[in-house]
């Protein structure tokens, strides 16, 4: 089955997902009948390009590479901005990858709505979105009969959010408790091998796994944006940004680390939903965890999850949380699950 694709963004994860297209083309044609062409991609710092042909996705690479840009592709449509192409560019999927912006959700909600209104599925990694309109769009989607997925926004491409809402169907998820932001626990981990905090988050900055803003990871806004999606779309909440407690990582000192440690403890930054009389309630903060605790032991970019349920009691996830090809795959995945979609209903 074809699909035609347009992504809006084309960054990191933009890019991450292109290559695992290109690199898995035969496998998702032959294991999947699974074909797509890019026929849009369109991006606030490149430019935008549309080719209702498609794109040679191997073409546009190096194009960005080269060039930073994207209008220099030989041929195609250039100027269009996000809107207009989600719109007119007759793409089944559209891959929204722009930045997060967890105050307002914005641009991401006006471009996953467009795309939504206009029949299309929309598949994401960006939290805004997600976070703060979560409920709406899923329900948007179902009235225009389409799909809204977002595995890639907590813990990346690792499937913790299909777990719960797919594997783990049926089960009341009492509490969500996990590592969910892997640049601090990355900062926290060297921390502990006596590195700087300033000199290992540029660190995490040139692996890729740090937002755009290093607030938005150091002072927990990413993890908040991460257990917010946990809450309202796992555990039936209504969580606003503002009903959570919210402490990052920026106060703990190499000093605090080595305290913890001379007392078998590690600092984590701990995201934490649960019920409380007929509410869903939800927090971050940096943690003092025993040694012998799970979580203490998970370290570096890793992050992990446990879900207390009522029928299997304690279920951890763990992987990565953060990356390129990481991410992007999270995104493959969602379109994976349209797809399976589309041929239990009998058609694209
Ligand atoms: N900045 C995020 C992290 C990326 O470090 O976990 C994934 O959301």
């Amino acid at each position: 089955m074809m699909y035609k694709l347009a992504f809006v963004g084309f960054g990191t994860v933009g890019q991450g997902l292109a290559e695992i297209l290109l690199s898995k083309r035969e496998l998702l044609s032959q294991h999947y009948d699974f074909q797509c062409s890019v026929v849009a991609i369109t991006d606030i710092h490149k430019g935008s390009i549309y080719l209702k042909e498609g794109l040679d996705l191997e073409r546009v690479l190096a194009t960005v590479r080269e060039t930073r840009r994207l209008d220099g592709y030989p041929g195609a449509t250039v100027g269009w901005d996000s809107l207009k192409t989600i719109r007119d560019c007759g793409a089944d999927i559209v891959v929204e990858v722009t930045y997060t912006d967890i105050e307002t959700g914005e641009p991401a909600i006006s471009h996953v709505r467009a795309a939504l209104e206009s029949g299309k599925h929309v598949v994401t990694s960006n939290k805004g979105p997600v976070a703060l309109a979560g409920r709406e769009l899923v329900q948007l989607a179902d009235q225009k009969g389409g799909s809204f997925r977002y595995e890639g926004t907590v813990l990346s491409g690792t499937p913790a959010l299909n777990l719960a809402l797919e594997t783990l169907a049926g089960v009341e998820i009492k509490e969500v408790r996990g590592i969910l932001n892997g640049t601090t626990n990355y900062i926290l981990s060297e921390m502990e091998k006596g590195k700087g905090y300033q000199e290992t988050l540029k660190r995490a900055q040139d692996l890729g796994y740090a937002e755009a803003k290093p607030d938005a990871d150091v002072e927990g806004w990413d993890a908040l944006a991460k257990i917010l999606i946990i809450a309202n779309l796992l555990m039936g909440g209504n969580l606003k940004v503002s009903d959570v407690a919210r402490t990052g990582i920026t106060g703990i000192s190499l000093q605090d680390v080595e305290t913890a440690r001379q007392n078998n403890e590690r600092w984590k930054l701990i995201a934490h939903a649960w019920r409380e009389a007929g509410q869903v309630r939800a927090k971050v903060s940096p943690e003092r965890v025993p040694t012998k605790d799970f979580l203490a032991g998970v370290c570096g970019v890793t992050n992990a999850l446990t879900f207390g349920t009522d029928l299997l009691g304690e279920v951890t996830i763990v992987g990565p949380g953060a990356g390129k090809l990481e991410t992007g795959f999270s995104l493959l995945v969602d379109m994976l699950s349209i797809h399976r979609r589309d041929v239990s209903a009998g058609g694209a």
